[in-house]
Order: structure tokens, then sequence, then C-alpha cells
């Protein structure tokens, strides 16, 4: 079936590309100016259900014969070159490496190879430049998918519509650095003549936590305002962030791609009043609130100057926006020059997601040996543990990520791009920070988990050890790695207990509790420090690999119709919630619920 067979193998070390940026954006030709809503079956032509692909089909087989046999340790035991084949260190022009460790994996040579073989049939290189070419890769949308146009820094031409997008890309980029340098110097003042002191994000989704993780990820970088992220419906949120403001001092970033979102828009009502209570006068909402959004009419009819908006445009998805104005609140915190060189950061993980050979490209190996365990073993989890305080929203953001662009919670029913009812896709990732304190529990589970082949342990660290409290980090953070792999054995077990001389009853009774099967296994990704740079890198590699992924699913990972559904049960209910007068029109259990709330209200 596929005549091009490679042998495995990496190079182990890539160089950097992004110094001096090379041209990795395609420019579209004149047939995409109009160019209609790319459906897989377009361009496609051929590419057939998951488990009916040839490619898959070896790669089941191989699964079948060998899965249960592939050992990691033993694997190490026989191939002293087993962390050299299966490692990638990128070189970053002026911020270290970035090691992918992937050799404590179920993986060698020939899975490798029918992986990377299963990536090429499902046309990974074909769907990644029809991404950056601005196709309408999101069909069910007719929206091309660019973010990848918000890090472009090589600014070469982006064509939408047959128009360029990156004079806009610039326009928006050089508002938010001069409204950054007026804020951060103090040069912007409130109605009272005081400088900004603290900015709050009112947002929810891709509008919330992308910002609010790279804010927490990048606070040894921050120069500017405190910032605070509101999110939740619930007042308490917005009460608890309200009471140690002070309204003189504070701006508010009202962050919404559709600016029609309920939580958002009535958090952003609350907001105004509680303003307003202080400051009186509405012609002063200018000095304090200002707007992330395509949506330019409702931003005017909240009462927000159009001046104070940052724009962007329906080929951003919420997910993915952090690059977007939507990173305002990042680059208020650790300065514009930050925000650019965590952009910076992110173009250089797409360059070399769209340069690098499958073989030696950081995202598609992490999607594929993501479908190895999801499609293959069965794995539904997958534990992000970064190990970098600073981390500490790293993992929840992929959570989002992963489950709102392949996950099927999202989706009102799991179907591929065709239709077609699907297997499993997404993985439902739980994720803890910092690996050695929280993370004990899912490593307390992960070795003893009866249905363990489901766990796939990526294990994160981000730091070198410089101090005593990073060598031991360091040490957890190996340990944990080994132990997974490594397991215990019942002999080892029984020789420990016996040289610790318990008697024989009581070893008998313990033995089983402390025997572990081992051979679970990890990714490491190391880098020398989290900056902007490498924290857009990594956030990047995890975007691509969610873009892989959906590819090789084929499943539109760029829409979001479940949450939509949402959106609109939502709208439906709000009113009936406004009377006493009991409901019947739903199923029992929701007008059970609704009918409660009515009476407790
Ligand atoms: O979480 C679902 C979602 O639609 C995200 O895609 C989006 O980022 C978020 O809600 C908020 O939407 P908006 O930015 O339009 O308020």
């Amino acid at each position: 079936c596929c005549g091009h067979r490679r042998s495995f193998k990496i190079s182990k070390v890539v160089p950097a590309t992004a110094a001096a940026p090379t041209t990795t954006i395609t420019t579209a030709s004149a047939s995409h100016s109009q160019s209609p809503p790319h459906h897989p079956d377009d361009s496609m032509e051929g590419k057939a259900f998951l488990t009916e692909e040839p490619a898959y089909k070896n790669l089941k087989q191989y699964f079948d014969n060998n899965g249960s046999k592939l050992n990691i340790l033993q694997m190490f035991k026989e191939d002293a070159g087993r962390f050299k084949k299966y490692s990638v260190t990128l070189k970053t022009p002026s911020d270290g490496d970035i090691l992918f460790d992937f050799s404590k994996n179920r993986i060698n040579s020939e899975v490798m190879k029918l992986l990377m073989d299963l990536a090429r049939a499902r046309k990974i290189e074909a769907s990644r430049d029809a991404m950056f070419s601005g196709e309408k890769i999101n069909f069910t949308e007719g929206r091309a998918v660019l973010h990848i146009a918000l890090r472009n820094r090589s600014n070469t031409p982006v064509m939408v519509n047959g128009e360029d997008v990156m004079p806009s890309v610039n326009a928006v980029l050089a508002h938010m650095k001069e409204f950054c340098g007026k804020v951060i110097s103090g040069d912007w003042k409130g109605y009272t003549g005081r400088s900004i002191t603290d900015v709050v994000n009112i947002g929810i989704g891709g509008s919330d936590l992308g910002p609010l993780m790279v804010t927490e990820a990048l606070k040894p970088y921050a120069v500017g305002p405190n910032v605070h992220f509101v999110s939740n419906i619930d007042g308490t949120h917005m009460a608890k962030t309200l009471k140690i403001l002070n309204a003189e001092t504070t701006l508010f970033i009202i962050a919404s791609k559709t600016f029609t979102t309920q939580e958002t828009i009535t958090n952003a009502t609350s907001a105004k009043n509680w303003f307003l209570d202080t400051a009186k006068n509405p012609d002063t909402v200018a000095k304090h609130f200002v707007a992330l959004s395509t949506n330019a009419p409702k931003v005017k009819a909240f009462g927000i100057d159009e001046a104070n908006m940052f724009g962007f445009w329906d080929w951003v998805g919420g997910r993915y926006s952090l690059w977007s104005a939507i990173g305002l609140s990042i680059a208020l915190h650790v300065g514009y020059d930050n925000f650019e060189k965590l952009l910076d950061g992110a173009h250089f993980m797409d360059n070399h997601f769209k340069t690098a050979p499958l073989e030696e490209n950081l995202p598609v190996i992490l999607a594929m040996l993501g479908v190895w365990y999801s499609n293959f073993y069965g794995a539904e989890t997958h534990a992000l543990l970064p190990y970098d305080q600073y981390l500490h929203r790293f993992a929840a953001y992929f959570q989002q990520g992963d489950m709102e662009s392949n996950g099927n919670i999202s989706r009102p029913q799991c179907m591929d791009s065709r239709g077609r009812p699907s297997y499993e896709t997404g993985t439902h990732r739980v994720g803890a920070v910092p690996a050695s304190n929280r993370a004990r529990h899912l490593l307390q589970l992960i070795p003893r988990a009866t249905r363990i082949r489901r766990l796939l342990c990526t294990a994160k660290s981000t730091t070198i050890a410089t101090t005593s409290t990073q060598v031991l980090l360091m040490a957890n953070f190996l340990a944990q790695t080994e132990a997974l792999m490594k397991g215990k054995t019942k002999a080892e077990v029984e020789a420990e207990l016996e040289k610790a001389g318990m008697p024989e009853d009581q070893k008998k009774r313990i033995t089983p509790h402390k025997v572990f099967e081992g051979n679970r296994p990890t990714n490491s990704i190391m880098v020398e420090h989290v900056t902007p740079f490498t924290l857009g890198a990594l956030i990047v590699m995890y975007e691509m690999k969610i873009f892989t992924q959906g590819i090789v699913w084929d499943v539109n990972s760029f829409d979001q119709w479940g949450v939509e559904l949402g959106k609109q049960l939502a709208k439906a209910i709000e009113p009936e919630l406004q009377d006493k007068n009991p409901v019947s029109s739903h199923d029992p259990s929701t007008n059970g619920l609704i009918n409660f709330i009515k009476n407790h209200l």
C-alpha cells in the first residue's frame, strides 16, 4: 500500500529556523481569493475512513501481534542508542535548547515507521499547507484558520479572500504597543488623573484562559499593572476581584470575540455599574474600559469608544486567540516587547512544524504517539505535568484546547469530517502543577490503575536545576518518569521486605500492594528557562499536536457546534427562570432542576 517506506531515524539536533525567519507562509494564489469552504472531500480525495486506511490496518496488525510485548525497560537494555534515537533537540536563536525525549514510550523503529506512514497517508503535510495558505479548512463555519498569521514575524503576505491580512495584523499590534506604552509608563490616566495600577480582563474560554495561563507563566517578567481575570458568571468571582480594587486606577478589558457571550457581557455590565457607582459620569467610561472583539457595533452599543477597541477576525478561533488582541492583558502585564517575544517563539515553532520532516517534527511525533495510545492501547487520559510553578495553568489551557478541538465532549455527536459516526477522539487530559506536589495523586494512580494502559503521562520540566530546591524538583521529575517505566517486581519487593526483617505472614500481605507493573510511557520536554520565547514555542507545539491529531482522526478541530448548542439552550432557559411558575416543557430531570431553582432562588 505505502510504496514509500522509510526507516525511522531521528537526527539529534535540529537547527533553529527562527533567527532568520524564512518564508514559511505560502501566499495564496488568486484561485484562493474567493475559495469556498474547504471540505476534506474537495482536496483530500480518497481519504479513507481512519480504520479502513491501509496504513492504519498495518499499524493495527502490528499492534495485535506485538503491542503487549513492547516493554520500555527491556528495549533500553537491548539498545544503548535508544535515547539518542528517540529524542530531538531544537536550538532556539537565543533562549537555549528545547529537548524532547520520547524514548520512554512503547515504541520501536517499526512502530515509529508505521505511525509516520499513517501520518503521511492522512495527508498531514497537505493539510498543514492548506491551513498555512489560508484555505477555509474550518469548513463547517466556512472560515480560514489563521492564528499563525498573528505571529507571522516574517511578515510574508497571508491571503484571506484575496486580501493580505498582514497589514491589519500589524496595525492592531501597533495599536497594542502604543496603548501598552501609555498604560505601563503611567501616561494613561484614569478619570481622576491617576495612573492605572490594575487591569481586569473579563472574558471566558479562549478569551480568558489563554491570557490567564500566559500571564501566570510569565510573572517574573511583569513590568506593568497587576492583572486579574474574571470569567465565572457566579457573581462571587467579580465581587471578590472588585473588593480589592479602586475604580480610579482600574482598567477593564472586555475580551469577547463575538461580544455576545452572555457570561462576559453580564460580567462587563456589572463591572461598568460598579465603576459608575463611583465615577458617576458615563463619559469617564472611555478611560477605564477597552474592548477586544471582532464585533464593532456591539462594542459601541456597550458604550466603549471605538478608539479603545482592539480588533481581530473571524479566522482566529476563540481557543487559539491569545496571539491576537485577546493577548492585550499579557502585553500590559509583561510589556509589549515580551509579548512580541512570545509571538517570536510561536513563529519559531510554526516554522519547525512547517519545515521539519515528520520524523523530526515535535508536534507530529507528539500527535502520533497520542494516536498510538488512544486508538490502539485505548488511552483516555493524558497527564500533562509541568514541573514549574509558574506554568500552573498550562495543563488547564490544553485541556480546553484538546477537548474543545478534538474531544467529542464538545460535539453533539462524535463524527468525522464527512459526518460518519466516528471512533473516540481526543484524550481527556488531566494536569497538575507543581508535579512534585499535586501530581502525587496522579503518580499514585498511574502505576496502580487496572486500566493502566489507558494512561499516558507527559512530564514536563522547565527549569534546569541550579539551586537545592530545583535539584529536588528535578530529582522528583526524573524519579517519577523512571518509576513509571520501571515499576517494581514481586521479587524486588520480597527482597526489600526480607531485608527490612518483616515477618513472613505480613510480607505476604504487603507484597501485592508494593508491586507495580511499570512500562508506563512518558514524554519529557525540557527547556532551560520559561521565557516568553520558549513559552510561545511550547504552546504552539501543543497547538499543532492538536491540529495533527484532528487531521489523522478526520475531525474539524476548529468549529464549536457543541458549545453553540449549550449557548442556545441557556438562552431559552433564562426567561423561564424569571418567574415562579412551574415549568413542564423540558425532560423531567431538567424540569425538576428548574423548578427547584425557582422555589429556592
Ligand atoms: O469556550 C467556548 C467559546 O466559544 C470559545 O471558543 C471562546 O473563546 C469563548 O467561548 C468565548 O467566546 P467569545 O470570545 O465570543 O466571548
